[in-house]
């Protein structure tokens, strides 16, 4: 598996990063055998970047995986941290340690290598949304900084949903990488994802097959079997760009799985890609299509251009 260094840290991360939010929850879940295969299968595959979330309910399955395993302390973790969550009325430095305290503790290491810090209110707008990053990011940063001495966390990172959220969250200097929605389908951060690398940083792209729409396995809504998380009607409009993007693209004609998971790594500043992987052929898969991707500026301003970014 090959490796990048995330631009301006010192973590070096595996192109790949397994993202485990659609894993089993529970020890009744038939699929859950299948499941811890494929957690197995993605470290053996040199896979040593790691995301999660409490919000997920994953972790208790990821202990089973971690607790003795021997590559536990070569693995770097990425977690979410939402503070503050959707009704908390501020910032709250304990509530963010408590966090990190138990994903160290639910994940067996010794220090998060990134948080994936977010802030949310309601409404979900820009308009209530940067106010409140105004009045909280300097405790934030500097909570983070106090944690940092600690040990506990390694380089901050920010996951700002919306565009201008993004360009006003990095242009504070505790931001070290962004963490973004970005495939094909969804490029709103690009203009971000420039002005970082210009200035020596990076970012993550999450979700770079589309939930599974931009894969091979369904050409279109009307392939999908009834009943499949995928048929819902939200993912119609998704499909249709689908359709355009392979129209436009000769590359992602020819293999959609493959085009998709390599089209963020095109970027230089991408140092991973977090994917959700359930099942070993997945893994063994994604793995295979991920070697030798090298920047390929021509590609991304293609693509950018067909969605209207
Ligand atoms: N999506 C979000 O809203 C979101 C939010 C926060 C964080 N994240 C993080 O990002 C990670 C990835 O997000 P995501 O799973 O929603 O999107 P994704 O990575 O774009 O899509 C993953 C889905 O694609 C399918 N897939 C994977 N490999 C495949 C292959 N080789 N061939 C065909 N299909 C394949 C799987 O579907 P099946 O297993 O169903 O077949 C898998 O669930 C999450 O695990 C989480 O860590 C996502």
């Amino acid at each position: 598996m090959e490796k990048r260094i995330i631009s301006g840290t010192d973590l070096e991360v595996s192109v790949i990063c397994y993202g485990p939010m659609r894993i089993a929850q529970s020890q009744d879940d038939p699929d859950l055998p299948v499941h811890l295969r494929a957690m197995h299968a993605a470290i053996d595959h040199g896979i040593n970047f790691i995301h999660s979330s409490y919000e997920y309910g994953v972790r208790w399955m990821m202990h089973e995986v971690l607790k003795d395993h021997p590559e536990r302390h070569n693995l770097l973790h990425v977690i979410k941290a939402p503070v503050p969550d959707w009704d908390d009325p501020d910032f709250d430095a304990a509530k963010l340690e408590l966090i990190i305290d138990d994903a160290l503790r639910d994940l067996c290491t010794d220090r998060i290598a990134m948080v994936q810090w977010m802030w949310r209110c309601r409404p979900h707008d820009e308009e209530h949304r940067l106010p409140l990053l105004a009045n909280i990011h300097d405790k934030v940063a500097e909570t983070f900084e106090q944690l940092r001495q600690k040990g506990k966390v390694g380089h901050l990172a920010c996951f700002p949903y919306f565009p201008e959220s993004a360009a006003t969250a990095m242009a504070h200097p505790a931001e070290e990488a962004l963490i973004a929605y970005y495939n094909p389908l969804e490029m709103e951060m690009s203009p971000v994802i420039d002005t970082l690398n210009d200035d020596g940083r990076g970012f993550l792209a999450i979700r770079p097959l589309y939930e599974g729409v931009l894969t091979d396995r369904y050409a279109s809504h009307a392939d999908v079997p009834e009943g499949h998380r995928l048929a819902k009607e939200k993912y119609a409009d998704a499909f249709n760009a689908r359709q355009k993007l392979a129209e436009a693209i000769p590359e992602a004609a020819d293999g959609m799985t493959r085009f998709a998971i390599r089209f963020p790594l095109m970027s230089a500043n991408c140092a991973s890609v977090i994917v959700g992987l359930n099942s070993e052929e997945q893994v063994v898969e994604i793995c295979d299509h991920v070697a030798g991707v090298t920047p390929d500026p021509d590609t991304v301003s293609r693509v950018r251009a067909l969605m209207g970014h």
